[in-house]
């Protein structure tokens, strides 16, 4: 039984973290693992000018740690009329991708993408420059079973967006489902995915255990055991496709904890832990090294890191919450011991 593991300094290429005090505990956490994270744009307003990231991207090093040395990625959040003529400026000052939020999907998404076809012209632009379109992969019409949402935007939406754009450069973001895995596993190279630790861990009953859970609740929703099994088959494969992104996704708790408590599972506090334990219960712990930092910087055209992290086999007990700005925080699994403890 392996006790330890050495990684390559890992990245996260999906992550929130808020605005304000809110970044004073969430960036710490994160920069204590990885070097470098994609930043999701879904604020209030959401991050829909370079000017904008870059101001955003100054509060988030501002929030970092000294001595952490933490790189955060900034990314625009496309609407129907983001101009196309924002992608070269927001190329030039180094954003990296941007996001397409299906309007209504999830968390700060109303002023997402209403119809694919509006915003063509600046997809044509991003295919020209190479820029990433991150894709929350859910359509959102009522009639649709919310646990079918996944497999229908494959066929709905991806399908054409791909046949339509076939050099774009797509991650398939969070994804929740086999049919979303099988997608991506046989794709061509201009498609990835990310694939979060509490995807690969829990399926559908851990929102329901003793009673209702609110901090296992997240978009897209946790699924039937099948297609967490499908997710563990993903990764293990070995496949580049498929990399780390944590979507730890911070709430105060008492709007978790509430008559319709919000989406978004805080991870960030042990990520890597939770990633090692479930390569580990699959048995390939040999894998988590490329899946966390090779295969994104691979997909994104950037190189990999330097240094390394280790992790050790060492039970530990999280913290039960965090403040949070005037809030708590209350984290995944907080509370509860977990099998693995960065050194
Ligand atoms: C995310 C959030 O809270 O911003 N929530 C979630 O459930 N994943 C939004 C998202 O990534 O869809
Ligand atoms: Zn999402
Ligand atoms: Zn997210």
């Amino acid at each position: 039984m392996t006790g330890q593991i050495t990684l390559t300094r890992p990245d996260d290429w999906h992550l929130h973290v808020r605005d304000g005090q809110a970044l004073h505990t969430v960036v710490p956490h994160t920069a204590a693992q990885f070097a470098r994270a994609i930043i999701m744009p879904n604020l209030r307003p959401p991050v829909t000018t370079t000017a904008h990231a870059l101001a955003y991207k100054q509060r988030i090093l501002a929030a970092v740690p000294e001595g952490l040395d933490f790189q955060p990625l900034m990314t625009l959040y496309l609407t129907d009329n983001l101009p196309a003529d924002e992608i070269a400026r927001a190329r030039d000052a180094g954003v990296v991708a941007l996001k397409f939020y299906p309007a209504g999907a999830t968390t700060n998404s109303d002023a997402g993408v209403t119809e694919l076809r509006k915003t063509y012209a600046t997809l044509e632009a991003m295919q020209r420059a190479g820029m990433p379109l991150l894709v929350h992969g859910e359509v959102t019409s009522p009639e649709v079973d919310l646990f079918d949402r996944e497999a229908v935007f494959i066929e709905k939406q991806l399908i054409p967006l791909r046949r339509d754009f076939p050099e774009l450069k797509i991650v398939f973001e969070h994804i929740t489902t086999k049919e979303a895995a099988q997608y991506v596993a046989h794709a061509d190279r201009f498609t990835a995915a990310t694939v979060t630790a509490h995807h690969l861990l829990f399926n559908r009953n851990a929102l329901f255990s003793g009673g209702i859970r609110p901090h296992y609740y997240c978009l897209p929703v946790l699924k039937r055991e099948i297609h967490r099994q499908a997710l563990v088959q993903a990764v293990s494969s070995g496949s580049a496709k498929f990399f780390l992104g944590t979507d730890s996704a911070p709430h105060p708790a008492h709007l978790k904890e509430h008559a319709s408590g919000c989406a978004g599972c805080y991870t960030a506090h042990a990520a890597l832990e939770m990633y090692a334990e479930a390569f580990d219960a699959a048995g390939v712990l040999n894998r988590l090294e490329a899946f966390a930092s090779f295969n994104g910087p691979a997909f994104y055209g950037l190189s990999r890191n330097t240094g390394s992290v280790t992790l050790k086999r060492e039970t530990w007990t999280a913290p039960e919450s965090f403040a949070f700005g005037e809030a708590q925080l209350k984290p995944l699994r907080g509370g509860e011991s977990l099998p693995w403890r960065m050194v």
